[in-house]
């Protein structure tokens, strides 16, 4: 299933704790904020559609990411949004919310209601050469890169579509025991024989008295063909 997005990437790209594998904590990052880390994530998804769990947007306090077109996967979210609307397109169900095409955010926000329906839309996109259908927003899936931002769930649906993968290690202890969440992709069936390391950066944030590593993967089958 790994997808070819057009010599664009598909790509897993989260932080987890070194110990206990943590993600989350009370719906909130699992550790004050790392501007080296941050920096990290911002350059790499710029530009490219993101995708989210409504509680990962939630997270966020319900505000897009700048610069990146949003795609917020969620059930239950399109029933509690007014300004929005809803598209079918090939098949797919999906929508669209206005209230963030205001100048305060101008920022595309879409909700899917599965990552398969996400995936296989950016797929049909890309297959038609991102050619526009008027007012569908159909152009800002096209011809760019991917990425699964989080949660657990959303990590391990759109696992198999991946071609690399951003992992960040940081070392530093998460004592609570309850609300949390956690993931390692390195639990995902068959990815130590599937991905081979390509780097591994140290970093030391010396606000937060903390280190971490940014370390990234690339599917075996990337070598041979544009997948990324
Ligand atoms: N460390 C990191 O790199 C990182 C990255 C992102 C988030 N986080 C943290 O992770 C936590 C949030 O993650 P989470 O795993 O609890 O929640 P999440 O994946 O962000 O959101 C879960 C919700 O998303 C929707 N959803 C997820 N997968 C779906 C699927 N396959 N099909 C349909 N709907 C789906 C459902 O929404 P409905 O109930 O509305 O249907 C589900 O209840 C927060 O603490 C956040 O700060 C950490």
């Amino acid at each position: 299933m790994l997808t070819n997005l057009a010599n664009k990437e598909t790509a897993i790209i989260y932080a987890r704790s070194l110990t206990r594998n943590i993600i989350g904590v009370r719906n909130s990052m699992p550790w004050p904020a790392l501007p080296g880390e941050l920096r990290f994530f911002r350059e790499k998804t710029e530009n490219s559609v993101v995708i989210m769990g409504r509680r990962t947007f939630e997270s966020l306090g319900q505000k897009p990411l700048k610069n990146r077109v949003n795609v917020v996967v969620s059930r239950t979210l399109p029933a509690k949004i007014t300004r929005l609307k809803m598209y079918s397109s090939r098949g797919i169900v999906y929508y669209r919310v206005h209230e963030y095409d205001q100048a305060e955010y101008s920022v595309p926000v879409y909700i899917f209601t599965s990552v398969g329906d996400v995936m296989r839309y950016i797929i049909s996109v890309n297959g038609d050469g991102g050619q526009e259908e008027a007012g569908l927003g159909y152009a800002d899936f096209s011809g760019k890169s991917v990425f699964f931002i989080g949660g657990v769930d959303i990590f391990r649906d759109g696992y198999p579509y991946c071609g690399r993968v951003y992992e960040t290690l940081v070392d530093r202890k998460i004592e609570t025991e309850k609300d949390f969440v956690s993931y390692n992709v390195h639990d995902e069936d068959g990815f130590d024989r599937d991905f081979v390391p390509l780097t591994q950066d140290k970093y030391y944030d010396e606000f937060q008295d903390v280190s971490f590593e940014v370390c990234s993967y690339l599917h075996r089958s990337c070598a041979h063909r544009d997948c990324s």
